[in-house]
């Protein structure tokens, strides 16, 4: 099979590791790559906004399956125009992945098909938000409807805040178009929890539990980013629950999809937080989670090549995904002032030492790489560096002792990455 892989993260690292693993693959593209990705794909300079250029190449190369990494494009409609030209994608189509690309829309589904989720109100107009939030029990969340990259949620403790935050947000000056319809809801307390299903829009299967860490520093402190590190799987949670979320967050909103005539073809991920009346659902996004992938891939024996092509023909055959026993996590490098402005082009020295380690893997996400092999910085997150373990400590202590043999200049990272599940499991 020649599969094309669009985008150049750590989720797209993973994802080219795993499927170029796959004995079906014979031939992986990824447009555009990066660093890391070259080493497993033949990596295409065709930006990853370009659909009409990644239309062009896929039909000249006569690809069997396009895999889609980012939102941004499914959100635009790539998976509708390959379908359109008889091209199998990994994805789901425009009007699905709405459900990323609105919150509002998001939770519309949500309230109409009985999936829990914080209570809200959607608003286009900045004064009724506002009245809202000032009269509302503190504290309220208040969310882009849009796209913004993680960064389009606002936690308030009070009315001003959530007052400031409206103005922003609605003003357009934060997020553009993206922040011009708000969404303003409850806080959720508990531990928050990353599901991962594929479906075809009729059958479901899920994939291994995982914990994303959003905050930029220890403690979960620090602005929100797009996640500093994760592991899988999850020991808070046991099977019971696990089956609950996916009967609860999960299944109904993918038949009720349907009953509105949008089939969702894919990966779903379900943002849940573990409240004390239950699984409550935060967000979906239309994507594998970036880092998620990168500690639920390493752990997942199945081909995961074949079960996208089921997927993206429409009959998921698979029934259920084999896991390997071992645990995984992954720490984010990230450069320093990310998730604000950071600086590029620092060299990255030590990624062989660090990936020669046992059950090590290092996944690039902003690396570029020259002719001579050197590596240097070209984003806020670097990489994320991934181990595998009997148990979660011991993929813990791999994990931090690969990390420790890179450097490049100003780099950081969260110290704690699993240390709350290490307690629960102590
Ligand atoms: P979202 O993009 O909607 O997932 O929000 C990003 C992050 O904000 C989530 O991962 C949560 O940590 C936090 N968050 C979003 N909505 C809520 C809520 N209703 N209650 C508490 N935390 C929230
Ligand atoms: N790690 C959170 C996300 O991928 O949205």
């Amino acid at each position: 099979m020649k599969v094309l892989l669009i985008g150049s993260g750590g989720r797209e690292h993973v994802l080219a590791w795993k499927i170029a693993q796959s004995p079906l693959l014979t031939k992986l593209y990824c447009a555009p790559g990066n660093g890391g990705i070259r080493e497993v794909a033949e990596c295409v300079a065709i930006n990853a906004d370009d659909i009409d250029g990644l239309l062009a190449f896929a039909k000249k190369e006569s690809i069997d399956l396009t895999v889609v990494g980012p939102e941004a494009l499914l959100v635009a409609g790539i998976a509708d125009r390959f379908k359109a030209e008889g091209l199998a994608v990994f994805g789901p189509g425009k009007e699905a992945a709405q459900l990323e690309g609105s919150k509002a829309f998001a939770k519309e589904m949500m309230s109409k098909y009985n999936v829990p989720t914080a209570e809200y109100e959607v608003f286009t107009n900045e004064n009724e938000a506002k009245h809202y939030a000032i009269e509302a029990e503190m504290p309220v969340v208040v969310k882009a409807d849009g796209l913004a990259a993680g960064k389009g949620v606002k936690i308030c403790e009070s009315s001003q805040e959530a007052v400031v935050a409206i103005s922003q947000m609605m003003s357009g000056d934060l997020f553009g178009e993206a922040g011009k319809k708000v969404v303003v809801e409850q806080l959720l307390e508990g531990e928050e929890l990353s599901v991962l299903a594929l479906t075809d829009g009729e059958t479901i299967i899920s994939l291994a539990s995982s914990q994303d860490h959003k905050r930029a520093y220890d403690s979960d402190r620090g602005p929100n980013t797009g996640g500093m590190g994760a592991y899988s799987p999850c020991p808070q949670i046991g099977d019971d629950v696990f089956n609950r979320v996916m009967e609860t967050c999960v299944a109904p909103l993918i038949k009720g999809l349907a009953a509105e005539g949008i089939t969702y073809s894919g990966i779903l991920y379900a943002g849940i937080m573990l409240t004390k009346s239950g699984p409550y659902v935060l967000e979906y996004n239309c994507r594998f989670g970036d880092p998620e992938a990168q500690v639920v891939l390493p752990r997942l024996k199945s081909d995961l090549l074949q079960v996208m092509k089921e997927v993206a023909d429409g009959k998921l055959q698979t029934k259920v995904l084999e896991w390997h026993e071992k645990a995984c996590l992954g720490v984010v490098m990230a450069s320093g002032g990310y998730p604000g402005h950071y600086e590029n082009g620092f060299v990255i020295q030590g990624i062989s030492a660090a990936n020669s380690g046992e059950d090590v893997f290092v996944f690039h996400a902003g690396t570029s790489s020259d002719a001579d092999g050197k590596i240097t910085t070209s984003g806020g997150r670097v990489l994320t560096v991934a181990a595998l373990g009997g148990n979660l400590r011991q993929a813990y202590d791999r994990a931090y002792d690969a990390l420790q043999k890179i450097q490049f200049d100003h780099s950081y990272y969260r110290r704690d990455i699993g240390r709350r599940a290490m307690e629960v499991l102590r």
